[in-house]
């Protein structure tokens, strides 16, 4: 994937567990990559830019940023995102500005300002964090599916709005991921994190959950021009298994 060796990427969520693979994959590749996210201490990067998506006129400025810090903005991940548990009855106020803010409207944001920065070089990618959740629902997470729902239909659209353009959206969509989201919703639950992941591993077909790296190589591969072909696509990333 030498082709994407000296572009410049936007990653949110670059602290989590998949942000922080696909940073470390893309400065792999060459590139130069801005990271955003509450906390960016101690990330390797060209770029740090701390804020917090819930911030409209910081979702808005975040392209801008990367333009002004690293002259140029090629591939633009968003990955960061929030999980709230539960069914709409037991859904608060706060879940839904929460899950709509980070999971939809700052994704929305960011494209919105990052699409005229790119056309201006001459195109790019755009690779949006979905969720197998958001093609078929699971349950007792409402309005977790709904946002990445949202999310998926909004990466279909903006898909195909923006391909004369030059500009390819794509979704990638994991099953369970083996990162601190994961982790800290079991042990909420009371279940010892090391354990339910493995006995999760035994009800996936390829015999274990994803590792962050899975699931980052596939995001790599939809920024690079090897998938030159694909807009709107929402590329599920599940080792075999489907949401029951
Ligand atoms: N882990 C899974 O099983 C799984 C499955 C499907 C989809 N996903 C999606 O993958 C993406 C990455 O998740 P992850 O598993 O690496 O989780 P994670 O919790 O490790 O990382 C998410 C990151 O987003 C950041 N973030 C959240 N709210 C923010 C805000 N308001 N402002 C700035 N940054 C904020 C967090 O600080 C965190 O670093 C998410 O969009 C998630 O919904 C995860």
């Amino acid at each position: 994937m030498d082709r994407l060796e000296g572009k410049v990427a936007l990653v949110t969520g670059a602290a989590g567990g998949i942000g922080a693979a696909v940073v470390k994959g893309l400065r792999g590749q060459g590139m130069r990559v801005a990271v955003a996210d509450r906390d960016v201490t101690g990330i390797a990067a060209e770029l740090h830019l701390p804020g917090d998506l819930r911030e409209a006129a910081y979702a808005d400025r975040l392209p801008g940023a990367v333009v002004a810090g690293l002259g140029r903005l090629d591939i633009v991940v968003n990955n960061a995102g929030v999980i709230t548990r539960g069914k709409v009855t037991e859904t608060t106020d706060a879940d839904w500005v929460l899950s709509l803010g980070v999971n939809v409207e700052a994704p929305f944001r960011i494209c919105r300002a990052a699409i005229p920065l790119m056309v201006e070089t001459g195109g790019g990618a755009i690779v949006n964090v979905a969720s197998c959740w958001g093609l078929r629902p699971g349950p007792n997470h409402a309005v977790y599916c709904m946002t990445k729902a949202a999310l998926a239909s909004l990466t279909q659209c903006m898909g195909m709005d923006h391909a004369h353009q030059g500009i390819r959206i794509n979704a990638v969509c994991p099953n369970e991921v083996n990162t601190p989201m994961l982790r800290t919703g079991f042990s909420r639950r009371g279940f010892d994190p090391d354990s339910a992941v493995a006995e999760l591993g035994r009800t996936v077909p390829l015999g274990r959950i994803a590792e962050p790296e899975d699931i980052a190589d596939v995001v790599l591969f939809l920024a690079s021009d090897a998938a030159r072909y694909l807009c709107g696509s929402l590329v599920e990333v599940n080792g075999g298994k489907a949401v029951a």
